[in-house]
Formats: structure tokens, C-alpha cells, sequence
């Protein structure tokens, strides 16, 4: 098992890293007696650290390196007084400058990555509405067929003498109808399973990298440490990318919703992907959140069961039917640690 915590041994290192190489160029910026200014390669830290840290993180840094710069400037015995200055301001200006733009950039990426998310919720959205005017067509026709029906038998039947032989052709509409409403159901069903299906050979992992770029920002800023657990050696998966890429968006926003309330230090996401012993691909999304309200675990996949003020009960119900389309299953639990689990298996190659 390939574990990564983020935010954890990989950052520290890479924080490690950065402080090192501050101080190195400030070292050699205090004992060379050239007369040039070392202290602008300080913006190569601010630039790296814009790559893996936080706006407060980055901020943090450029401080750091300009508090850097002046002591170098201090302490510094040898060479020309005034020429250190100049080389002391333009390095300032060169961190302040290099700073304000990393930040600046970091906020355009986060605009784009949250438009991304909306997208995706977008079309979700709007696949969601056309299927269901399109059932809603197509069943009220066979509906208000039956409702005619049912009056008529009810009036043959209240007839004196009552018709007995006309109620039952009147009933035998009714049952008529009622099988063009599921046939109809059936054939929308049917189309959702495979008209929609775009199917290719992907890598589950690097599908779980994909939809983390999009929340990683809203991960960071809600102070959630994610781990993510990917079994080595995964095979292939035929299945569609943007549908699953839906289920695990779903799926972590679930997590992140479950998280809010919870102290900072205790909100973690575990993420897993891995094979079970039947040799299907599995996804877990664990988190440490409010776990499941009473009765959740029962209707949670149903659609519009919701019970968030904001929600619409719809993520959930669109994730199984995604699932089920790809041969596979999804299902929940309470974690005995607290927390909810929502796991799903998909069969490698489902059969069509
Ligand atoms: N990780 C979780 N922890 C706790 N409860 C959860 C979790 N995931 C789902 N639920 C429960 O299941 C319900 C249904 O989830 P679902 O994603 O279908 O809808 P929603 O999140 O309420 O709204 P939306 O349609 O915007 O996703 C939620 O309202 C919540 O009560
Ligand atoms: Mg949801």
C-alpha cells in the first residue's frame, strides 16, 4: 500500500528544504564581498513555496526572506556600505514583487478550479433536468389514461345493475397503461445506463488525483488533511472518466460538508482506492465528521433525501445510478472511530 499523507512528510521536507535554501543564500549573501545583490535569489524560496504552500503560507515566507535579506545586510562587515543598501533595497523590492504575484496567481488558479467545480455541478444539473422532463413526459400520457380508466370502472360499477363486464375491460386499461408507464421508466433507464456511458480504459488512481486538483485549494483553506491510500499495481478500468470523476467529486463534498463543525486538528479525509478479493476496483471516502443523522443510512442514496439546508438530495441518488451503469455497487457506513465511510466496487471490464 503506496500511503501519502499529505501535508505531512512530504511538506515538512519540502518546507526542510526551503528554510535551507534561504539561509544559504543568506549566508552567502553575508560573507561574499562582491557587490552584488545574492539576496534576490530569495525570490527562487517564495517562488517554491507558492508551488505547495497556503496564501498565508507564501506570505509567511516572503517575510521571512525579507527579514533574511536585511540581517544579511547588518551583518554584513565587508565591501562597500552603500552599495549593500542599494543591493538590500532591490532584493526587498525583487521578494515584494515576486510575492505579490505568486499570491496574485494563486488566486486566478483558485477562480478557475472553483469554476470547474461549478461546471461539473452545472451539468450534472442540467443532464438531471432534461431526463426528468423527459420521463415526466412520458409518463403522464399512460397516467391520465389510467385516472380515465379508473373513473370509468368506478361508474360502470356503481351503475344499477352494476356492468360488471365493462368494469373489467375499464380495469384491464388500467393495467394496460400502468405497463407503458414502467415500460417507459424501463426504456429511460435503459438509456441512462447506456446512451451516456463514454467508456475507456482509466487508471482509478489518477482519476482520485484529478478531482483532488479540484478541491484541493478548498481543502487547504478548510484545514482538512487528506491521506491518500492507492494500492500498487492497480489494473486498468474500463469505465467513463467524467461520470466517475462526478461519484468521487460527490463523494468528497459529502465529506467536506460532514467535516464542517469539526475541530480543525480532527478533520481528516482518507482516501483509498485498492482491489477486493474478487478482483473489483474499490473507492473509499472516509472522513471524521458528524456521521450519519438516524435514518440516513437507509435513504441516503434515494434521491432528494437531503438533510442539509442548501442540499438537494440528489448527489448520492446520482452517484449509485453511475455506479449501477457501470456494473458495480456503492453502499455506506458509520466508522466505529466516528465518521462516515462511502465506498463503491466496479467490476474491471462490467459486462454490457
Ligand atoms: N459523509 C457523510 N457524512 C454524513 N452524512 C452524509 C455523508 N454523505 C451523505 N450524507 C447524508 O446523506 C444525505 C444525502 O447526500 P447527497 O449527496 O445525496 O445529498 P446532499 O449532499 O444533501 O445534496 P447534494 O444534492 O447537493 O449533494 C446528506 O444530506 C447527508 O445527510
Ligand atoms: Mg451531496
Amino acid at each position: 500500500m503506496d500511503r501519502r499523507p499529505f501535508a505531512t512528510t512530504t511538506h515538512w521536507l519540502r518546507l526542510g528544504g526551503l528554510c535551507a535554501l534561504a539561509l544559504g543564500i543568506a549566508l552567502l549573501d553575508t560573507l561574499t564581498d562582491r557587490e552584488i545583490a545574492i539576496g534576490v535569489f530569495q525570490v527562487v524560496v517564495v517562488l517554491l513555496a507558492a508551488g505547495f504552500l497556503s496564501t498565508r503560507g507564501v506570505t509567511v515566507t516572503a517575510l521571512g526572506c525579507a527579514g533574511l535579506v536585511l540581517c544579511s545586510y547588518l551583518a554584513t562587515r565587508t565591501g562597500d556600505r552603500e552599495a549593500g543598501l542599494v543591493n538590500c533595497i532591490i532584493s526587498l523590492l525583487a521578494i515584494v514583487a515576486v510575492a505579490a504575484l505568486s499570491l496574485r496567481l494563486e488566486a486566478a488558479k483558485r477562480a478557475a478550479d472553483a469554476a470547474r467545480a461549478r461546471l461539473v455541478q452545472a451539468g450534472r444539473l442540467s443532464q438531471l433536468g432534461e431526463l426528468a422532463a423527459s420521463i415526466a413526459h412520458e409518463v403522464n400520457q399512460p397516467l391520465t389514461a389510467i385516472a380515465a380508466s379508473g373513473n370509468a370502472c368506478q361508474r360502470w360499477l356503481s351503475n344499477q345493475p352494476p356492468q360488471v363486464e365493462r368494469a373489467v375491460q375499464a380495469a384491464q386499461r388500467v393495467i394496460d397503461d400502468a405497463h407503458r408507464a414502467s415500460a417507459v421508466i424501463a426504456r429511460v433507464r435503459s438509456l441512462v445506463r447506456q446512451a451516456q456511458v463514454a467508456k475507456d480504459w482509466l487508471n482509478l488512481a489518477a482519476t482520485v488525483e484529478k478531482v483532488l486538483d479540484f478541491v484541493r485549494a478548498e481543502l487547504a483553506e478548510r484545514q482538512v488533511a487528506v491521506e491518500v491510500r492507492l494500492q500498487e499495481g492497480l489494473p486498468p478500468l474500463l469505465a467513463d472518466e467524467s461520470q466517475l470523476q462526478q461519484v468521487i467529486l460527490n463523494l468528497l463534498l459529502n465529506a467536506l460538508d460532514a467535516l464542517e463543525g469539526v475541530a480543525p486538528e480532527q478533520r481528516r479525509l482518507v482516501i483509498q482506492v485498492g482491489q477486493d478479493t474478487a478482483g473489483a476496483i474499490r473507492l473509499g471516502v472516509e472522513d471524521s465528521g458528524r456521521g450519519l443523522t438516524p435514518g440516513a443510512l437507509e435513504q441516503m442514496f434515494e434521491a432528494f433525501y437531503t438533510t442539509k439546508a442548501q442540499g438537494m438530495g440528489l448527489g448520492l441518488a446520482l452517484s449509485r445510478s453511475i455506479v449501477e451503469a457501470h456494473g458495480g455497487r456503492i453502499w455506506a457506513t458509520s466508522l466505529p472511530e466516528g465518521g462516515t465511510g462511502v465506498y463503491c466496487s466496479l467490476p474491471k471490464d462490467p459486462q454490457p
